[in-house]
């Protein structure tokens, strides 16, 4: 056979295979525009960076460093060195330095417009359209709590991924009510820590004596468990994922969208719309309770939110209820850090250099006065205890200086600038402080909240 001839055939085999094989590449990369692909990966630390290049900045300042006392950036917890910037923007004047003197202008002017602030350069915003969230009873059993016959419900918010069904969302929620009540109650709410099962029963930390749960059932109201970490993670690398994520089809954050603090609240919103449609539940008297980085998400939720009806807002500390303006404590630059900044809007790092806090267009006694006129109870533990990372005082001002817009709608707020002392309740208004004399726990301020709250809850 002629040499050359065969040569020439294994010669168009192998271009016939490398065009079969480029082909299939070719067919296997072309993205069908209809498949967003999957979520973005990105570790904390990469979209943290991300987010910075975005905003233009080179650098952040540093975190207040609580381990380190000779540190140059030494936590400071001398009361005489945390005004640093002792004017707050006023509540109650428009960007078009108008005082605002009627309730009307209040509702439509000077409200919105605070929220916009918060919404662009703080939590962030919630996306226009957010997919519907369908809910379904797991199971419901009769059982028995602190003596009290209840009716226990679990709970679970499908979050429609059609859209995009790479990422799952499903909220996780319990609800328990007295069952021998005829009428629908009130319910409590907690933005619960997920403890994945570590404490049966009751965690160490909440001591002797009834827990919150059987104090409410007492009562006669019902309480519910909502896990935030359901709704979207407690990380920044989480951001692609969550309920963020699915809004954003995998794709990295906007600097003015939405954090997680907005994601928790927006979960407990959708609770609220599933107690709407629940019998047991009166859904026009539903509080919201919240410790830490949740009385955080709590504060948010009341504020945005204003079916609910009354807040408990447990140790918020930075970012929650404590004024961004004071050096106590944690400071802007902590929570704009890789380990805290998904709270918030991608905005809020600017904050942290090369603006100032004094650059906020809001501070959190603003926050406050959006949950107006509904009370809201700013509850923290002493400072021997719990310590003054959270900055008991910061937070007693934000509720003292968001008095004027509850007075304006004909409310009373806390009565006083004047600091209590430990275990002295101020509750004979819509804002209300106590300091109990524990730790970092909502527990011991929870008989006190709820003698308040029952006079709005009745
Ligand atoms: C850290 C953080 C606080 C937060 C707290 C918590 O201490 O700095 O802002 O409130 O964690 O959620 O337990």
């Amino acid at each position: 056979m002629d040499k050359n001839w065969l040569s020439r055939i294994g010669f168009a085999v192998n271009l016939g295979s490398i065009t079969l094989i480029l082909c299939a590449t070719a067919l296997h990369a072309q993205k069908d525009p209809a498949d967003p692909g999957q979520p973005v990966e990105m570790s904390a630390q990469e979209d943290h960076a991300r987010m910075m290049r975005l905003l233009g900045i080179e650098a952040l300042r540093p975190g207040a460093n609580p381990n380190d006392p000779t540190a140059p950036n030494a936590v400071n917890y001398d009361e005489s060195k945390a005004t640093i910037y002792p004017s707050l923007p006023d509540p109650l004047l428009t960007q078009d330095r108008k005082r605002v003197t009627t309730a009307e202008d209040w509702w439509d002017q000077r409200r919105p417009e605070i929220i916009e602030l918060f919404d662009r350069e703080i939590y962030g915003r919630v996306p226009d359209s957010t997919p519907p969230v369908e809910w379904r009873l797991e199971s419901s059993a009769n059982e028995t709590e602190g003596g009290v016959p209840v009716r226990k419900k679990e709970l679970r918010g499908r979050v429609d991924n059609s859209d995009y069904p790479a990422v799952s969302v499903e909220i996780e929620l319990t609800l328990v009510t007295p069952a021998e009540v005829e009428r629908p109650v009130p319910v409590m709410m907690e933005f619960g820590f997920n403890w994945g099962g570590r404490f049966r029963g009751r965690p160490p930390w909440e001591g002797e004596g009834p827990t919150w749960k059987e104090l409410v059932l007492a009562q006669g109201w019902g309480y519910a468990v909502l896990i935030p970490t359901s709704v979207q993670a407690d990380n920044g690398a989480g951001l692609t994922r969550g309920i963020i994520g699915l809004a954003n089809r995998g794709q990295p954050r906007k600097p003015d969208d939405w954090g997680a603090l907005r994601a928790w609240a927006w979960g407990a919103s959708r609770a609220l719309d599933y107690f709407e449609l629940d019998d047991a539940v009166d859904a026009k008297r539903v509080g919201i309770e919240g410790l830490s980085r949740y009385g955080k998400a709590a504060a948010v939720a009341m504020a945005y939110d204003q079916r609910f009806a009354v807040g408990f807002i447990a140790s918020s500390g930075a970012s929650g209820l404590k004024l961004h303006r004071r050096d106590l404590g944690e400071r802007v630059e902590n929570v704009a850090s890789p380990a805290e900044y998904h709270w918030m809007a991608g905005n809020f790092l600017k904050y942290a250099g090369p603006l100032t806090w004094d650059d906020l267009p809001v501070d959190s006694h603003e926050l406050v006065s959006l949950c107006a006129p509904r009370p809201v109870f700013i509850s923290v533990g002493s400072p021997d205890v719990e310590g003054q990372w959270i900055d008991a005082r910061g937070m007693f001002l934000a509720g003292a200086a968001a008095e004027p817009v509850y007075e304006l709608l004909g409310r009373k707020g806390l009565g006083t600038s004047e600091f209590p002392l430990i275990e002295t309740a101020l509750t004979g208004g819509e804002i209300a402080f106590r300091q109990h004399r524990g730790g970092h726990t909502a527990g011991p301020n929870w008989p006190t909240f709820i003698k308040w709250a029952s006079h709005y809850l009745k």
